[in-house]
């Protein structure tokens, strides 16, 4: 199997993390591989913000927080008054993927944009996972301050999601992969 395929076999879910961080020539090399990513019409109206500031992650997270505890759905309150939930796993670095809201083809760029980012990253020996609570809450009025006047990710942009970067604790087990059956047919 050649190595392209190797890699995308390799990417697995990362959710739990050392401190260790992410240097800055491979977060470049993973940036630089998202804004690789097809887009259609090849408009690239997407943003990527990469957060290696701890202080700052967590003050995301108390947004989260926020806007679930505000929330209606069971679950989310429950996360919202948790004082140990992290939505992005400690991780030392958070990409957040972001584009035009009124876009119908914004989503697929963002996740082509995603996927780039993980396999980017498992080929350079960095773990990941996509973290979707920013984007879920991103509509809340506390978060939509927070995403343009602290990190300056545009008013009419909304966060599709997010790749938690780092290095999983040595000797962490991978999960093996169940594939469901029965997902690919093959006419000829
Ligand atoms: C659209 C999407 C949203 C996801 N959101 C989360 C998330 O918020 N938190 C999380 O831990 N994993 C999240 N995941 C990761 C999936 O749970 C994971 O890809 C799946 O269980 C398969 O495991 P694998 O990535 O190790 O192959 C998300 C994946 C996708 C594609």
């Amino acid at each position: 199997m050649n190595e392209v395929l190797q890699n995308i076999k390799a990417r697995h879910s990362t959710r739990v993390y050392t401190e260790k961080q992410v240097s800055v020539e491979d977060l470049s090399l993973i940036l630089e591989a998202a804004t690789h990513a097809p887009s259609g019409m090849n408009f690239q109206d997407w943003h990527f913000t990469a957060i290696q500031n701890a202080d700052l992650l967590r003050q995301l997270n108390d947004k989260v927080k926020e806007a679930f505890a505000a929330s209606d759905n069971p679950q989310w309150q429950e996360r919202g008054h948790s004082d140990s939930y992290c939505c992005y796993y400690h991780a030392p670095t958070l990409v957040i993927v972001s584009g035009k809201a009124d876009s119908s083809l914004t989503p697929f760029d963002c996740a082509c944009a995603l996927e780039n980012i993980f396999l980017a990253a498992t080929s350079l020996g960095i773990d990941s996972c996509w973290i979707n609570q920013p984007g879920q809450t991103c509509d809340h009025p506390a978060m939509r301050t927070f995403l343009t006047e602290e990190l300056g990710i545009p008013s009419d942009y909304r966060v599709f999601g997010c790749a938690a970067l780092g290095y999983a604790p040595a000797g962490t087990p991978v999960k093996e992969r169940k594939l469901k059956e029965y997902t690919v047919t093959m006419i000829r």
